[in-house]
């Protein structure tokens, strides 16, 4: 394990384990429909490509750019759309997929944005979840995991840019940096 990495709280096995059976529930739920997943970007890109290769339905992939952290370990409270490029979702069903949900904020302020666009559905995707008070009030339909409210990293989750690459969800260890 690298020294910047406190310990590793969800193992590389644990994640695959849990994306399968998460995987299975969004299969049943949209069986015989087709979906569009949007992904935001960057911190869903390795959760999205894992768990999208097991959704069996017609899927559309579509990303959207969003950043509030800006590197660090707190929100800035304010959600920044680096883009808005999204096609005509328009009746279409819609799952976001995001690697977390802290603040709310980011989750809260791209559904708004996706459901004015009159889409047929909308659900949300998480891997992790802080067991916190959140400044705004969502919670998100499918969750991988339930953590405290710890700085992780990894498995597409970074610190001012770094360790997305980790194939591990672990704790920083923000004094060894
Ligand atoms: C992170 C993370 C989520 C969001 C969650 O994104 O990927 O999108 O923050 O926090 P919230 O619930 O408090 O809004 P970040 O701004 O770090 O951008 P990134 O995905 O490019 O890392």
């Amino acid at each position: 394990m690298r020294k910047e990495i406190q310990k590793i709280l969800l193992s590389e096995s644990e994640v695959r384990d849990r994306i399968t059976t998460l995987a299975t529930t969004i299969n049943k739920r949209y069986e015989g429909q087709e979906l569009v997943v949007v992904m935001l970007l960057k911190g869903a890109i390795i959760f999205t490509a894992d768990i999208c290769r097991h959704l069996e339905m017609p899927l559309q992939i579509e990303c959207l750019n969003v950043a509030s952290y800006h590197g660090g370990t707190e929100s800035s409270g304010q959600v920044e759309f680096l883009d808005r490029k999204l096609p005509d979702l328009a009746g279409k069903n819609v799952l976001l997929v995001d690697d977390i949900l802290d603040t709310g904020l980011t989750l809260s302020a791209v559904s708004r944005e996706v459901q004015a666009l009159g889409v047929n559905s909308l659900k949300t995707c998480v891997l992790l979840a802080k067991n916190k008070t959140r400044t705004e009030e969502v919670n998100a339909d499918y969750v991988g995991f339930e953590i405290e409210n710890e700085f992780v990293v990894g498995y597409g989750l970074d610190y001012q840019g770094l360790y997305r690459n980790l194939p591990y969800i672990g704790i920083l260890n923000v004094e060894n940096l």
